[in-house]
């Protein structure tokens, strides 16, 4: 098998493709949009960050068309015909279409990839759709990268519920190790095994013997890519093992190549990473886990701030004009708060609020209450009685911000969509290319980065597999 990474069609080689990504990421323009704004300080700046950030001629046409069909552009590249975008910005989208890895899931030919069978009904039970898609693929490349390096051994790294370590076990007969560092998914997963032995599933056997068809499973915090003892306490010392992992989210991914390295009986890996915004950066030679893992990213001096590694979790080809919608109110409040609390002299006071569930969202009075409630940290509303309480935010304030600045709103949904469409895909490529680089530097005699899942299925649908050069 040869090395191959998606290259987008321009490009014949990795190394090509990568200084012609680096040149363009590293301009200060893109660079502005990767790192130097948060769209929670949308409203903190005077011009606001869509004035101080963008050239005027685009300005003028996000402000002026009709949103969805700005949206549309940005998302799919399609143009309604009465839309007349500015040449300079289809230039410039036309440039990072250029630079993007084509996700579409299809062979060689073009053709789209038949689903590998799962026989038994049983195996599917407590999975999503979504769960059985990325099961179906990604379990059938492993069980192919099993038979090339010669075991049926595999650890399922961050198994979650089990649900790939189940598919392996049983599908293909491999003999697992899962391991999982949170303990309700460990005993979920355990539940999950008993159900599907309940239901009879152990009892058919779709395949011709690879292994045992076991599966054990192991609760673990993993902090590096050695993962001896995981082996030593399976028993597995001195066995050829692969290393698997379903949407090792952050760091966990980097632990899992090195584990290649790292592990003298790991023979080949096949991750497919996430959540890039937990991944750090490395802060000095020392630190060996963070981005850029590889000596050939290192060189290039690339950096991913929160911000890039945020928007390459974004997956805007599989947003609806519902979903999208709601993203930007999400996004609109968020950012109307920080304004209040700026005006209120709290910031660097607040904790960090996150998600809200659904019901908070009902209108932006609402999100405040519940927003606060996180938000207030350590304040003591005791100590300081002889003020008002500043996270006590009346219906009448909320609503004088939330009107005052509506109509600023869609200014906020055109920036953060044109930073997901433009820096997103090119930062999550830049990470792939970090992990092939390191695998090829680390003595992986085969390095192959794919398309794996189907992106409306999956939005992470990128697998680095590596496979080790000596025996
Ligand atoms: C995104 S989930 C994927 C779960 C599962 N592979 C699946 O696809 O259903 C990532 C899992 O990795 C686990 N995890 C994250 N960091 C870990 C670490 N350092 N050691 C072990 N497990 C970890 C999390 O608890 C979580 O269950």
């Amino acid at each position: 098998m040869p090395d191959s990474f998606p290259l987008p069609p321009r490009f014949s080689s990795v190394d090509e493709y990568l200084s012609a990504l680096a040149e363009f990421y590293l301009r200060p323009f893109v660079q502005s949009l990767a790192g130097e704004m948060h769209i929670i300080n949308f409203f903190l700046t005077s011009p606001d960050l869509f004035e101080d950030t963008l050239p005027e001629e685009w300005l003028e046409f996000f402000d002026q068309a009709e949103l969805d069909d700005v949206l549309d552009y940005l998302i799919y590249f399609s143009k309604s015909p009465s839309l007349q975008p500015p040449d300079s910005l289809s230039k410039f989208l036309s440039t990072v279409q250029s630079l993007s890895i084509d996700r579409k899931l299809v062979d060689e030919k073009g053709h789209s990839k038949p689903v590998p069978p799962l026989h038994s009904s049983a195996l599917s039970v407590g999975m999503s759709p979504k769960k059985i898609h990325e099961c179906q693929y990604l379990s059938s490349l492993i069980s192919d990268v099993c038979s090339k390096v010669g075991t049926p051994h595999v650890i399922d790294l961050g198994s979650g519920k089990g649900y790939l370590s189940r598919t392996l076990a049983h599908e293909y007969n491999c003999s697992v190790i899962a391991v999982e560092t949170v303990e309700s998914r460990t005993k979920g997963a355990a539940r999950l095994d008993s159900l599907y032995d309940r239901k009879g599933g152990k009892k058919k056997k779709a395949r011709a013997e690879m292994g045992t068809g076991s599966l054990i499973h192991i609760e673990k915090f993993v902090d590096g890519g050695d993962l001896t003892d995981i082996v030593e306490q399976a028993g597995l010392s001195g066995h050829k093992m692969v290393l698997a992992g379903l949407h090792t989210c952050g760091n966990l991914s980097h632990h899992a190549l090195k584990s290649l390295v790292d592990t003298q009986e790991i023979h080949a890996v096949a991750v497919v990473g996430c959540c890039y915004n937990l991944m750090t950066e490395k802060d000095s030679e020392e630190d060996d886990v963070g981005y850029p893992m590889s000596r050939k990213l290192q060189s290039c001096s690339i950096p991913l701030p929160s911000t890039a590694r945020m928007l390459a979790c974004q997956a805007p080809a599989t947003w609806t004009r519902e979903t999208r919608e709601s993203f930007f109110t999400r996004h609109f409040y968020r950012a109307l708060l920080q304004l209040i609390f700026r005006d209120r002299g709290l910031l660097g006071q607040i904790q960090n609020i996150g998600s809200l569930r659904k019901q908070w969202y009902s209108s932006f009075h609402t999100y405040c209450k519940g927003a606060c409630q996180r938000a207030v940290g350590a304040y003591d509303a005791e100590l300081d009685a002889s003020s008002e309480n500043p996270f006590d935010i009346s219906e009448e304030v909320s609503t004088e911000y939330h009107d005052r600045l509506l109509s600023k709103k869609r200014r906020l949904c055109v920036l953060w969509t044109l930073m997901a469409c433009t820096v997103g895909p090119l930062t999550e490529a830049l990470i792939h290319l970090d992990r092939y680089y390191f695998l090829k530097e680390n003595g992986a005699s085969e390095v192959q980065v794919s398309v794996i899942f189907d992106q409306v299925m999956s939005a992470r649908n990128l697998v680095v597999v590596g496979i080790k050069g000596f025996p």
